[in-house]
């Protein structure tokens, strides 16, 4: 019987007695087994799971109760091929769920319209409270979209063409995209992919990091173990070569030593109704 241990050990590729005998079934479970999934069975999603899940996804916890995030359900095809396009991402244009999570504050400054107040929290801290909320909602909807036997993907690449995206969408000033989400019945295997070890991560107390180089050290040996990266799946190899071994931290540093793509980001928000005071 698989338990909740070994569903750690294979999270981390470390060992564990945590868990060990307690049944790998139920939500803790299904978090530590979960896996994105970007191909999917062209089943129909019912109404009501639809209807279900987004009642899940609203049923986050929310910065102040002020519930500063929108969803945009897209569901006609022309649009969603627009999405797959402006994402460079093909498979979001054939994915039976996408939804694109929105940071929105505009709500809560008509709401202060509404009821003659004024509204003074046009700030940095609102963007990013905005932006937590949409992130909780999202992972909220795709905790019980596993948990009803779909597989779910985040995208943020809905943040590479922000004025066409929100142009798009019809995103008002005070509402910007944070992510998409595509989900459906998954169609392809994926294995769980190894994370950093909990050493790495979680800090007792205080924050301590003199042993990080040994520590990503062995992460990239555990992930290289299991699933080693071929030339074609390396990064900048013009810029860097090819190597025989290729772990995390080499991917990582590859793909941070240059921009995103997203440079304007700051300034479309600026012109897009955000202080970010
Ligand atoms: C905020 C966010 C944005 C993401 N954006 C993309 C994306 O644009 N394209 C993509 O293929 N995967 C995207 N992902 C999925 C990650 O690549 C994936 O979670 C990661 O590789 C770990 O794999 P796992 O989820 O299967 O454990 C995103 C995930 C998050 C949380």
């Amino acid at each position: 019987m698989t338990d909740i241990a070994d569903l750690i050990e294979a999270r981390f590729g470390l060992a564990t007695d945590a868990g060990r005998g307690d049944a790998a079934a139920g939500t803790i479970g299904q978090i530590l087994g979960r896996r994105s999934y970007r191909k999917y069975t062209d089943q129909d999603i019912g109404e009501d799971r639809r209807t279900i899940l987004l009642a899940a996804a609203q049923s986050a916890s929310a910065k102040s109760d002020l519930q500063q995030y929108s969803i945009i359900d897209v569901r006609d095809q022309a649009v969603k091929t627009r999405i797959a396009e402006l994402c460079a991402t093909d498979w979001m244009g054939v994915a039976p769920i996408l939804l694109v999570f929105c940071g929105d504050i505009r709500r809560a400054q008509r709401i202060c319209e509404m009821r003659g107040k004024p509204y003074a929290q046009n700030t940095l801290d609102s963007f990013m409270n905005a932006a937590v909320d949409a992130a909780l909602a999202l992972q909220s909807y795709s905790i019980a979209a596993e948990a009803s036997g779909l597989g779910c993907c985040p995208i943020s690449q809905v943040r590479n063409n922000m004025k066409e995206m929100t142009e798009l969408l019809k995103l008002p000033k005070g509402v910007y995209p944070v992510a998409g989400l595509t989900a459906g019945i998954p169609a392809e295997t994926r294995d769980v992919t190894l994370r950093l070890p909990p050493a790495a991560v979680v800090h007792r107390d205080c924050y301590v990091d003199e042993n990080l180089e040994a520590e990503i050290d062995t992460y990239d040996r555990s992930r290289h173990a299991i699933r080693p990266t071929p030339p074609a799946g390396q990064l900048k190899t013009d810029e860097y070569g090819t190597a025989d071994f290729y772990g995390w931290s080499e991917n990582a540093a590859r793909r941070l030593s240059a921009a995103e793509g997203r440079a304007g980001f700051r300034k479309f928000l600026e012109t897009h109704g955000f202080d970010l005071e």
